[in-house]
């Protein structure tokens, strides 16, 4: 079975440049292409920052634009879902009809701290209840969950100490997973275009979530201060056992835009998960097995380093670019995440002419 996707709808440009009508009008432009190529499958489409006007400001309550965006979505929701997306752009519905799965589409944006409608609001459009009730109900039906959604919780990785959510939020967000994660057989989101993903752990510190971050189909220079921060177009498919929802693996493709401007656009295989990480699924031991050897093993940091910008900047990602992949990856909560920077950034006591030496024969022991 195959999963598709979503980033943000529309151009990121500053909002004098948009409107509430060209807003609407390229998410129907979208959906109708969507539509079009995929007549026949069912689409979960969670909302982009990018996709309201002005940008970012998702109020906790009901919206016109909320509202234009469930009719533009229609075919792809049920009649109980547009209800709860009119007033927040959250819904859940069984996963393809089907019982004992489920998907829970939230609209992360209301934690965005660029919203300044829901800065004061312990739970805007009481989105985090909702949810928290939605999965006490999965556990009591046996079912099994997916998570979707656009802004993470955590750190960009490309930038350090740039979190997305408020404190507060991201805090909240942590421990709804960490209740519920025996249902949670995984979480998709965007917002980077970049390709990462972000571990999830027991207050025991085992393995219990991963968050998938899907690069995006449109390039984005990233933020300000990042030097050569862009990405090639992605597309990514999920494989899943359609019994337990375990995620097996994960295949991106990618378009290389440097030969798409210089001779023809061309989508070519850029990398499967268990082929380039070694891993037998996409499980949070899994995942956990990944980032472990994107810690330790230069090699492996290399390879990763390169799908991030999905091929995109081929540098090399040296000692702070390291700390900042691995922290961003390891810890969503802020306080773990600061202890992570100064605990990676600053633990090297190996003598400097050991770790030289070191690094050169595993530079040189690299296999693609
Ligand atoms: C979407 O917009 C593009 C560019 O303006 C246009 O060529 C295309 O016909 C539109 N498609 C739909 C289905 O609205
Ligand atoms: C799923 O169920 C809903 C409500 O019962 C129905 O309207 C819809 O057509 C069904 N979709 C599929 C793909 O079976
Ligand atoms: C992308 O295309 C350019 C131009 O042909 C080439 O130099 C570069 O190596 C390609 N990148 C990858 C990852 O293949
Ligand atoms: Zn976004």
């Amino acid at each position: 079975k195959k999963t598709y996707q979503p980033i943000d709808d529309t151009p990121h440009v500053p909002d004098e440049q948009l409107g509430v009508e060209p807003v609407l009008r390229i998410i129907s432009n979208l959906t109708h292409i969507i539509k079009s190529t995929f007549p026949n499958t069912k689409v979960y489409s969670a909302m982009g920052n990018h996709d309201y006007h002005p940008k970012n400001q998702m109020p906790p309550e009901k919206s016109n634009i909320y509202e234009q965006t469930a009719n533009l979505w229609h075919d792809w929701l049920h009649a109980a879902s547009k209800e709860t997306f009119k007033i927040g752009g959250y819904y859940t519905e069984k996963l393809l009809n089907q019982t004992g799965f489920r998907v829970v589409v939230l609209n992360t944006n209301l934690y965005y701290d660029q919203n300044k409608l829901t800065e004061n609001i312990k739970d805007p459009a009481d989105q985090l209840s909702w949810a928290d009730k939605v999965l006490q109900d999965a556990a009591k039906n046996n079912e099994k969950v997916y998570i979707i959604g656009h802004v993470p919780p955590g750190f960009f990785e490309k930038k350090r100490d740039k979190a997305w959510f408020r404190k507060e939020f991201n805090k909240r967000y942590i421990d709804l997973i960490q209740k519920h994660s025996a249902v949670i057989q995984g979480q998709f989101f965007g917002h980077h275009h970049t390709d990462s993903f972000r571990m999830f752990y027991s207050s025991k510190g085992s393995p219990i979530s991963a968050m998938f971050l899907t690069p995006g189909v449109t390039p984005w220079t990233t933020l300000p201060g990042v030097i050569d921060g862009g990405n090639n177009p992605g597309i990514r498919i999920f494989e899943y056992d359609t019994k337990t929802l375990l995620i097996k693996d994960i295949l991106t493709y990618y378009l290389n835009l440097t030969y798409a401007n210089k001779v023809y656009e061309r989508w070519e295989k850029e990398y499967r998960l268990t082929e380039a990480f070694r891993v037998p699924d996409a499980s949070p031991a899994s995942m956990h097995r990944v980032m472990e050897r994107i810690t330790s093993d230069k090699c492996y940091l290399q390879k990763y380093f390169e799908f991030n910008s999905v091929n995109y900047d081929l540098t090399e990602c040296h000692a702070d670019c390291r700390v900042d992949h691995v922290c961003a990856m390891r810890e969503v909560d802020f306080e773990a995440y600061e202890k992570c920077v100064v605990k990676e950034g600053g633990s090297s006591t190996a003598p400097v002419l050991f770790t030289l030496l070191l690094s050169l024969m595993l530079s040189l022991l690299c296999l693609s």
